[in-house]
């Protein structure tokens, strides 16, 4: 990756970088100055030109979503999604504790450009210390005239709260997410409808990412081949990468999408190498739910397109989790299926019932009494579990499916070289359900 200047890092390190004070200073709150002399079409054209796209996992462009919403509404919510719940994604976390006025300006410009009336930051119930920080930030910008009514004397009246999730996976997806906001539990709703045309309390509803969000201000501000000279077609502007497990530097570190996963992981501007001078075995780039790369794929770009070149799901969350070569793969399984069994909500007969066998069959190998069959059962579960029209509600089915699929391909020789070393008596002991 070329040098980069951070756009929406900038603030971290700075003295008070949480207060209104400090943003003004910084040239906060001028983007909005800005959006609010244009008109909301306005707004949303040069997103859309900027051909910004979700940060929240799907990559879906933002301005084309928000051109989803019927023209004749009444009522519009605009959902900004923190529940960043994927293992192990913490951007979210970084720009609200550190810049939550950048995040509450890339809402208000969101919210005027698609009319909302309300605007609800859902954050995940583990983030204590950014939500204080968030509300914080809240109180000042409703004082400030930025947030409530007639904001800078444009007109348009804007009423934002924060919703704390009560912990769990499933409340990141848009629907469940909804649902919880609502007040009920986080069941993910069959679409269509789309929360654009039926969403929060049944109206017209965006829901976007805290880090997609972040970056519109800049965009307004800094026009949209700005925006594009960062990155090429496909994966522009700026984004955020996490490093994570036995790395030198773990951490959440902001470039263009032309970096490489190798990059990511040993260069001093980011990971600055593994740990002990330890060798890489796999590595999970995109978030565990996108499935899993070798030490051989290490020259992967973090884009929008190349990781489904090394067969997964996408670029996800772009999180990585790196896997050194001392852990082993059984573990490693193990470890993937139990998150997903937990976390399946259980509405769809594949998912609910899929996920909890994975996870038993994973834990009879880790436990020494796995067969090779169990090797190509894991393969054939992950085939019919998935997005299928009629099968399954939700993406949840396909992250689950991603992840022990590439396992499994990927680590096959390893997986059999253990099955082929256990002890006889111990597979039969632990079948026979005395372990
Ligand atoms: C199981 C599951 C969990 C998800 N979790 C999150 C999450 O924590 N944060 C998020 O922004 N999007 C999450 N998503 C994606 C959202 O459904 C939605 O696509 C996203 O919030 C849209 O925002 P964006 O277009 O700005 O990315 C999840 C999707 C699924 C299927
Ligand atoms: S796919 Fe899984 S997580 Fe999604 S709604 Fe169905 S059971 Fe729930």
């Amino acid at each position: 990756m070329a040098d980069y200047e951070p756009v929406l890092l900038r603030n971290v390190g700075v003295e008070n970088s949480t207060s209104l004070e400090v943003y003004r200073s910084r040239g906060g709150y001028q983007a909005l100055a800005k959006a609010l002399k244009m008109t909301p079409q306005e707004v949303v054209e040069v997103v859309k030109d900027a051909s910004l796209r979700g940060r929240g996992g799907a990559g879906f462009p933002a301005g084309v979503k928000w051109t989803f919403l019927p023209s004749d509404r009444t009522h519009t919510y605009l959902c900004v999604n923190g529940d960043e719940s994927e293992p192990p994604t913490f951007s979210n976390r970084i720009l609200i504790e550190n810049d939550p006025h950048q995040l509450i300006e890339g809402t208000i410009i969101s919210a005027f450009a698609t009319q909302a009336q309300a605007a609800y930051i859902y954050l995940r119930v583990e983030f204590h210390e950014p939500f204080h920080i968030l509300q914080r930030a809240i109180d000042e910008a409703y004082a400030a005239g930025y947030l409530g009514k007639n904001i800078q004397g444009s007109g348009y009246d804007l009423e934002c709260y924060i919703h704390r999730g009560a912990g769990a996976y499933i409340c990141g997806e848009e629907t469940g997410l909804i649902e919880s906001i609502e007040g009920k539990r986080g069941y993910p709703r069959i679409k269509p409808p789309f929360p654009a045309v039926e969403g929060l309390f049944r109206r017209p509803t965006v829901v976007n990412n805290v880090e997609t969000l972040c970056n519109v201000p800049h965009i307004v501000e800094r026009g949209a081949d700005w925006f594009k000279s960062i990155g090429f077609e496909g994966s522009y502007g700026p984004k955020l990468f996490c490093a994570c497990g036995p790395v030198n530097r773990p951490g959440c570190f902001e470039g263009s999408m032309d970096i490489t996963l190798r990059e990511l992981i040993f260069d001093d501007r980011f990971g600055r190498g593994m740990r002990d001078g330890k060798a890489v075995k796999a590595v999970f780039p995109g978030g565990i739910s996108m499935g899993v790369v070798t030490a051989d794929e290490l020259d992967m770009r973090m884009d929008f397109s190349d990781p489904a070149k090394h067969g997964l799901l996408g670029l996800g969350t772009a999180a990585a989790v790196v896997i050194d070569e001392t852990m082993d793969i059984r573990a490693v399984l193990r470890n993937v299926a139990r998150f997903f069994a937990l976390e399946s909500c259980g509405q769809c007969t594949q998912c609910r019932e899929g996920t909890g066998w994975m996870y038993r069959i994973a834990q009879r190998i880790e436990e020494g009494a796995g067969r090779i069959q169990d090797l190509d059962l894991l393969a054939e579960t992950t085939a019919n579990l998935g997005m299928m029209p009629g099968l399954s509600i939700c993406g949840l089915s396909d992250g689950a499916a991603f992840p022990i699929r590439t396992i499994v391909e990927k680590f096959r020789a390893e997986f059999e070289a253990h099955i082929r070393d256990q002890q006889p008596d111990r597979v039969e002991l632990v079948l026979a359900g005395a372990n």
